[in-house]
């Protein structure tokens, strides 16, 4: 290519979205930093900590949720849309946090949790009030299965279970009726058939964009299109209830709903405001459908089958052996199937996910550095957008769960009630939720070395995880060999190289072995990731070998280096090839 050729390639992609190859950091508030010592997370807090945001050089926060909530699912169980709830701050700490932020160049993401509200919404109560109330069909009401006794064990309309260990419905006594919930019983399904709930959603979006946030990570939106004839599903052997996935996951009006969420919210509005999906189940045809183009509602999707591998189908909480020839045939699936239509976002762990290094990576003291490194490298010079969780740039470990009564979340704590109730051993579960638990991202970030972890409370709502002085922000601002500076060096190099966020991706063929390698390429340059996912010493293969000999200089590394034939434990880089190296199998 000439150097002109190569100056329109770039220059043609001057104008692309901020996203490809930006970096977007999740704050869990409750664990984030607390400013006023009652024990749990705020936007002070947060506020006290942007400079680090900005030194670590991230493109945007994505905020879990703030408002009002009973909290029974840590705010994913929203009571009003338009509030900041006082445990967190007030609507002008929220103002304070925008115009900080932006200050310092990073955009703010709100959680949009619109699939469901909190039971104590308004709406929900009105709902509630009678059968004739003008907000009664803003949820998803249903009669008792006829020739049953509604409230009664098997009289449920159909035998769907809720994805947190529990029948999809609660009978309504003082209204004879039941409603669906396919999370906990305090989040009821809005009907998102009723245009006036979509038309209530609209206005609450335009109502954050006009106070200045920059687009939303919209909460398992792929669920919010139910079909109108509700039937019973399938339940599998050992199981209490049907999966309802199937009927909901990709509901009939889907689509439409998202595609009309645009034309609503976003026509008139700038093109840099971004849609995140969260959408668990969906398939990669789906994923392209919903993030073809900006009018169809999603910038991109945040799947879920690479946090499924590790897993015992139709049972998150389940833990089998981690096979990393299946992780890496699944991540080439996603990135070769959205590689010039839909975009994908890339994470290894959220506040709904056990952190990377202890799940992808080996948080022994000889491994944990270099192995939260090359799982980042190998993660995170794929195509697609990074979301990053707050402590993951400081390799931060699980959380300590040693008992039944350790874990707060409600989805562990459901699972051990429905898991005593089957008669299993708690021994057995809880050794299970120990590796697969959300409790385990959600402890108090590490700030120093201070008897509270520098979090700002000595009681806080989820103990701090066990862990060495070095696994602090403090320690690792000083090491430039840290986890941290590892990081910091990552963000950075997404967004010098363009190859990244638009280089094809080939997954090279490294057999049964835990070595994940692939070619990023554009028509200018090509880009050589490689990373030893084991403890152990790996020979390389020898087409590996040949591409290598031709690399330059490593553009960042992680781990030992082992000679030319094989890589150290955890060894991990990338590298520009020249023109006409041999490029591996496809
Ligand atoms: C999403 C959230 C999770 C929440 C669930 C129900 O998956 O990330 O934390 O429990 O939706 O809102």
């Amino acid at each position: 290519m000439s150097d002109e050729a190569v100056v329109s390639d770039v220059l043609s992609r001057v104008d692309q979205p901020w996203w490809r190859s930006g970096t977007i950091y999740q704050i869990y508030p409750h664990s984030f930093a607390d400013s006023n010592g009652d024990g749990l997370g705020d936007l002070p807090g947060i506020l006290s900590h942007v400079d680090h945001l900005q030194w670590l050089g991230i493109d945007a926060v994505w905020l879990s949720p703030v408002y009002p909530s009973p909290q029974h699912d840590n705010g994913y169980d929203v009571s009003n849309y338009r509030d900041i709830d006082p445990r967190f701050g007030t609507l002008d700490d929220c103002d304070r946090l925008i115009a900080a932020l932006h200050e310092r160049g990073i955009r703010l993401i709100m959680d949009l949790v619109v699939n469901h509200t909190s039971s104590e919404h308004e709406w929900f109560i009105e709902a509630c009030a009678s059968r004739d109330n003008r907000y009664r069909d803003w949820y998803i009401w249903r009669d008792a299965r006829p020739g049953t006794v509604g409230g009664e064990p098997g009289a449920e309309p159909t035998n769907w279970g809720s994805y947190f260990s529990q029948p999809a419905w609660s009978w309504h006594e003082s209204t004879q009726q039941y409603y669906l919930h396919l999370y906990a019983s305090q989040q009821p399904d809005l009907n998102w058939q009723n245009p006036a709930v979509r038309d209530a959603v609209y206005e609450l979006m335009a109502w954050w964009l006009d106070r200045g946030v920059d687009g939303f990570r919209m909460d398992v939106v792929n669920l919010i299109s139910k079909p109108s004839d509700l039937v019973d599903g399938v339940v599998v052997a050992g199981a209490a209830f049907a999966d309802p996935s199937p009927f909901v996951r990709f509901g009939p009006r889907l689509p439409e709903y998202l595609a009309e969420m645009h034309e609503r919210v976003f026509t008139d509005r700038p093109a840099d405001l971004v849609r995140i999906g969260e959408t668990p189940g969906l398939t990669v045809e789906q994923a392209r459908r919903l993030t073809r183009t900006r009018e169809c509602g999603l910038d991109m999707v945040f799947q879920f089958e690479h946090m499924e591998i590790d897993r015992k189908p139709g049972d998150r909480l389940s833990p089998v052996a981690l096979s990393i020839p299946a992780l890496r045939g699944n991540l080439a699936l996603w990135q070769t199937a959205l590689a010039t239509e839909g975009w994908n976002s890339l994470y290894g762990n959220n506040h709904d996910q056990p952190r990377l290094v202890s799940r992808f990576g080996d948080p022994s003291p000889d491994h944990w550095s270099a192995s939260a490194k090359a799982v980042a490298l190998a993660l995170y010079l794929l195509q697609g957008t990074v979301s990053m969780f707050q402590g993951e740039e400081i390799g931060m470990i699980g959380a300590t769960l040693r008992t039944a009564a350790d874990f707060r979340d409600i989805r562990s704590v459901n699972y051990l009630r429905a898991a005593a109730a089957a008669g299993l051993d708690e021994t057995v579960v809880v050794e299970a939720l120990r590796l697969t638990a959300r409790d385990n991202a959600r402890t108090p970030v590490q700030w120093t070395t201070a008897p509270d972890a520098g979090f700002g409370s000595t009681d806080p709502w989820m103990p701090v995880a066990e862990h060495p002085p070095t696994i602090t922000v403090e320690a690792q601002r000083v090491d430039p060999d840290s986890v941290l500076h590892f990081y910091r060096a990552l963000i950075e190099l997404r967004r010098t190289h363009l190859v990244i966020a638009d280089g094809a991706t080939r997954m090279l063929d490294t057999g049964q072995t835990p070595i994940m390698a692939y070619l990023r390429e554009t028509v200018a340059e090509t880009m050589i990731v490689v990373a030893n996912l084991s403890s152990a010493s790996q020979p390389l293969p020898e087409l590996l070998g040949q591409n290598l000999r031709a690399a330059s200089t490593p553009l960042i590394q992680s781990g030992a280096y082992a000679g030319a034939n094989s890589l150290a434990p955890w060894q991990a880089f990338a590298a520009f090839l020249p023109g006409a190296t041999p490029k591996g199998a496809p």
